[in-house]
């Protein structure tokens, strides 16, 4: 079997399409075809959802920096592989072309080296959006050794969590990072994450802001001097480590409805793979192109559509560092017309937000190089949509809304700019080798177009989660056991009459706030911590900006005479255990919570109270006090 890597035509969308689900071995060893492998894979694809155990590729070895950067060397040795826009636009940008940013990677994966870092071993990455976060992720990889990369707005309880779960015994941060006019203390944070993590070994500090920091005699190291000792042995050559097809690439932390954030687990072919097929085909990506994704490379978005994606096609992908709104609202646009980007990916809460700031920012910004417009993270609004497709697409260019998760790697349903039809709100139709399925809570599956239920998958695709790090039974439990040999997803969604998919958001206890992903167990629990506080209930409610905002109904044990005061205590408890990120936008002091008489708490009623609904709250009758619910509608914010 031969396929066209790209999909040009609906019509060959169809046929890819069909072939991949009646024959997906045969299909995905042709796309795999397109890569360097050090050796071929014997066997394409084996698996079951009942362990689960999925395996892509089995036997072949690789690994994917040759795809990403050697391999490209004499085509596009001096194109721009990255483009570095600093947070503040009065510095320089930088540009890293495909021969500067190998030179730079096989520099790294020897400091690594030099410090004892092997194949296998956990490093955890906790930096700004700097060049060299990119270089380490990519030394991580040709060395071998599992990067795992912790969003910058993550506390320090959040980053011990993880460097215990990960026994990571090597960090790569930065003493700092900028984010519009502030300076986030990345070290320091660092600093109070290591009191509970005396098993790390080595932190590598780039500098980025020049603030004071502590440095460990032993344990500490300047990114720079580091690089000096590797200069001064010579040539810095890094031949890439030959990686099972199978072999954990990276992991990357999410939450979930349990208290616990988990270790999503990628492997080196199969993410591979995914990431670029899903790269090339969805925004229809074209030689030479310059590809902007806002995305941190803190979330999945930015590992596989800022590093994985776009430089394994031999794109120009552009890395920002700053904010959308500093230092004022035109900077996204301002940044496309300075550096003539072709495919800008966003999220909708960005939309949102720069919608609502005015189109006096799109004044004398040319936009006229832009082709693709993306949307991810959460469904996007009719509003949005419109206000994006007419002000920044100029009605010209296709926006491919894609749905997909820290799990899946890549894009799952979505259309593919130009090429298969979009339509607003909706994420379309599912990429070839995706078969999604809607089924009712019972499992059983639902037949036809029109309906809506819970949204699982029916077979693995290449860049499907492997296992949770260190508890495969939870990734067992989480994704594969609800529905019998089903991966479940966690959304609702609803099939149209034309077979197209729209995500209808989550159907557990995880919370989407500004595209990001939050539990609401694992927020109950960081505001439990505060020692005033009895019992906590989280509920979503809807956010003009942010998709979803954060309620909480708190009950309080002997309320300060200044319950603002108390609420910014809350507000602190959380920012110290997660991150500034989970704070609740609503915190309502409650005597109790609706429970049920087995002590169940009826979120649904909760919900419900946070929308602003006040009569239509269901059936009360099961409720062990049903007087509760009047005194929380009274003190509703
Ligand atoms: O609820 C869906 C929503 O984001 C969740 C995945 O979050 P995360 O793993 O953090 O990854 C975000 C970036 C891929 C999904 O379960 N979601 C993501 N994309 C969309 C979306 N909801 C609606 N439309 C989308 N395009």
């Amino acid at each position: 079997m031969t396929y066209p890597y790209q999909i040009k035509s609906l019509e060959a969308y169809h046929k890819a399409y069909k072939d991949s689900i009646e024959n997906p071995s045969d299909f995905w060893a042709a796309i795999a075809e397109n890569f360097v492998w050090k050796k071929k894979w014997d066997k394409t694809l084996e698996w079951n959802f009942e362990e689960p155990k999925v395996e892509w590729f089995a036997g072949g070895k690789l690994n994917i920096t040759e795809n990403c950067l050697d391999r490209h060397i004499d085509t596009l040795g001096n194109k721009p592989a990255i483009i570095w826009e600093p947070n503040d636009p009065k510095d320089s940008s930088v540009i890293l072309t495909y021969k500067e940013l190998l030179f730079k990677v096989k520099q790294f994966a020897n400091v690594l080296k030099n410090n004892g870092v092997n194949k296998g071993d956990r490093v955890c990455i906790y930096m700004g959006m700097v060049p060299e976060l990119a270089i380490a992720v990519l030394a991580c990889a040709r060395i071998g050794a599992i990067h795992s990369v912790i969003f910058g707005g993550f506390s320090a309880q959040s980053i011990s969590d993880r460097l215990i779960d990960a026994q990571a015994e090597f960090i790569i941060t930065c003493d700092g990072a900028h984010r519009g006019n502030k300076i986030i203390p990345l070290k320091s944070v660092v600093d109070d994450a290591l009191i509970n993590c005396p098993f790390v070994k080595k932190v590598i500090v780039c500098t980025r802001t020049h603030t004071a920091i502590s440095m460990i005699k032993g344990r500490d190291l300047w990114w720079k001097e580091e690089i000096k000792k590797i200069d001064a042995i010579g040539n810095p050559d890094y031949p890439a480590e030959e990686m099972d097809a199978e072999d954990i690439l990276f992991i990357l932390y999410t939450s979930g409805s349990t208290g616990k954030p988990k270790g999503v687990v990628h492997t080196a072919a199969g993410y591979m793979v995914w990431a670029n097929y899903t790269f090339v085909n969805v925004f229809q990506y074209q030689q030479g192109q310059v590809h902007f994704c806002t995305a941190d490379i803190g979330w999945i978005t930015g590992h596989s559509y800022i590093i994985y994606g776009p430089l394994s096609a031999g794109a120009t992908t552009l890395m920002f560092e700053g904010i959308p709104t500093w230092p004022d609202a035109g900077r996204f646009w301002e940044i496309v017309d300075k550096h003539k980007v072709d495919i800008l990916y966003t999220a909708p809460t960005a939309i949102r937000s720069l919608m609502s700031c005015g189109m006096e920012f799109l004044k004398d910004k040319d936009l006229k190089s832009l082709k693709v417009l993306g949307s991810v993270g959460e469904p996007i609004n009719e509003e949005a949509w419109q206000w994006y497709y007419k002000n920044i697409g100029k009605q010209k260019c296709p926006i491919v809304d894609t749905w997909w998760q820290t799990e899946t790697g890549g894009i799952m349903i979505s259309n593919m700019a130009g090429v298969t039809p979009q339509k607003s709100t909706f994420t379309t139709l599912p990429l070839p080798g995706i078969e999604p399925l809607l089924v009712d809570e019972n499992g059983t599956e639902l037949l036809g177009n029109n309906v809506s239920g819970n949204l699982c998958i029916k077979k693995p695709w290449p860049g499907i989660i492997r296992t949770t790090y260190g508890d495969h039974e939870r990734c067992r439990t989480v994704y594969f056991a609800t529905y019998k040999n089903l991966y479940f997803t966690g959304d609702g969604c609803l099939r149209d009459e034309e077979g197209n998919y729209r995500i209808t958001g989550r159907v557990d206890d995880v919370l989407n706030v500004s595209g990001h992903r939050i539990g609401t167990a694992e927020l109950e629990n960081a505001i439990n911590m505060h020692s005033g506080v009895i019992e906590s209930a989280i509920v979503g409610f809807p956010h003009d900006i942010k998709g979803q905002g954060i309620y909480a109904y708190i009950i309080f044990d002997k309320m300060h005479e200044d319950a603002n005061l108390t609420r910014q205590d809350i507000i602190q408890t959380v920012s110290r255990n997660i991150g500034a990120i989970a704070k609740p936008d609503k915190i309502q002091f409650v005597s109790g919570l609706p429970k049920t008489r087995s002590g169940k708490i009826m979120r649904r009623i909760l919900r419900k109270i946070a929308e602003g609904e006040t009569e239509n709250l269901g059936d009360l009758s099961t409720l062990l006090d049903p007087n509760i619910v009047s005194e929380i509608i009274e003190g509703a914010l």
